[in-house]
């Protein structure tokens, strides 16, 4: 049967744990692993913009030998002319073994995957979720602090809208004593389904706060988030919200010496570009980890490790 990745919580801990060791032994040993898709084709269908996330995919494919096909908007496919996402799947399922979705709608890449028959992942489904992100960050917390337990973690910016952040914190509920500190605005505070579903049912211990200040001294991880301009209602709300929070040099006075400053990127201005030289700045080296991680996930969905 195949297999999917919809929502970070598709994945066990001991999977998401072996997929960690497969990227870092993918790092360590490249080559061994540049035929492995050899003959096999990836789609990208990407119905919202994306550099990071398609052309990491991309990158990762290549790096093992396969293809890669797809379209990078949906104004250049047949969605332009009213095809649904079911019946565009069934035909890319004719054309390529794996499918990576990225859609505006929440749930449309479950849909995908009720209606292909090859794996689809969820590479960012509106809201919701962005499982590939969070395998990317679960790597970059591992190999920055050497565990993914035992921390503290400093969610900062947009936790109404950001994705990234709601499936970060389903993944990390998982390992023993993460802490959260939900730093935001009292708008953009975290959706109470992500607080009773996943904080609440698995007796996470978090706090809210509008001050990053405060929270500073206490982080192991901090995790800036972009407010995001694209699912406000009105203009006027996201340039109220928009500079909530910058981090700048001044503000990482009182952190902690080996603080690790993750951002799933892009930035827009909630870090300053003088923080990038700060060695706890970890966002450039997060995206290379994005590459190796999806490598492992591929490999996994078409049951080549
Ligand atoms: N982090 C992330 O999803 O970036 P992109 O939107 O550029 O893919």
């Amino acid at each position: 049967m195949k297999r999917d990745l919809i929502d970070i919580r598709d994945l066990t801990p001991e999977e998401i744990d072996c997929l960690i060791e497969r990227a870092e032994d993918i790092i360590a040993s490249p080559e061994a692993y540049r035929e492995k898709c050899r003959g096999k084709k990836l789609a990208t269908l990407f119905y919202e913009p994306s550099t990071r996330t398609r052309l990491s995919f991309e990158a990762a494919m290549y790096e093992l030998g396969g293809n890669v096909l797809g379209f990078s908007e949906a104004q250049s496919s047949s969605a332009a002319k009213g095809e649904s996402v079911a019946d565009t799947v069934r035909t890319v399922s004719c054309f390529a073994d794996i499918i990576a979705m990225r859609h505006p709608k929440e749930g449309a890449p479950f849909v995908a995957a009720q209606n292909a028959s090859v794996p689809v992942i969820n590479a960012g489904d509106g809201g919701h979720s962005h499982p590939t992100q969070t395998l990317t960050d679960l790597l970059t917390i591992k190999r920055e602090k050497g565990r993914l337990g035992n921390i503290t973690v400093g969610c900062c910016g947009d936790l109404k809208f950001g994705r990234t952040v709601h499936s970060l914190i389903g993944a990390l509920t998982r390992y023993e004593n993460v802490d959260f500190i939900l730093i935001s605005p009292e708008e953009l505070t975290l959706p109470e389904h992500v607080k009773s579903d996943i904080l609440l049912k698995s007796r996470a211990r978090f706090e809210e706060t509008a001050s990053l200040e405060y929270a500073m001294p206490k982080l192991d991880i901090l995790y800036m988030t972009r407010v995001q301009r694209e699912r406000f209602f009105n203009e006027a709300d996201y340039i109220r919200l928009k500079d909530s929070y910058i981090l700048t040099p001044e503000k990482l006075a009182g952190a902690k010496s080996d603080l690790s400053i993750l951002h799933p990127l892009p930035r827009v201005n909630e870090i300053s570009v003088q923080v990038d030289s700060d060695p706890r700045a970890c966002y450039f080296r997060q995206v290379l980890n994005g590459k190796y991680i999806r490598m492992a996930l591929i490999m996994m969905l078409l049951e080549l490790l």
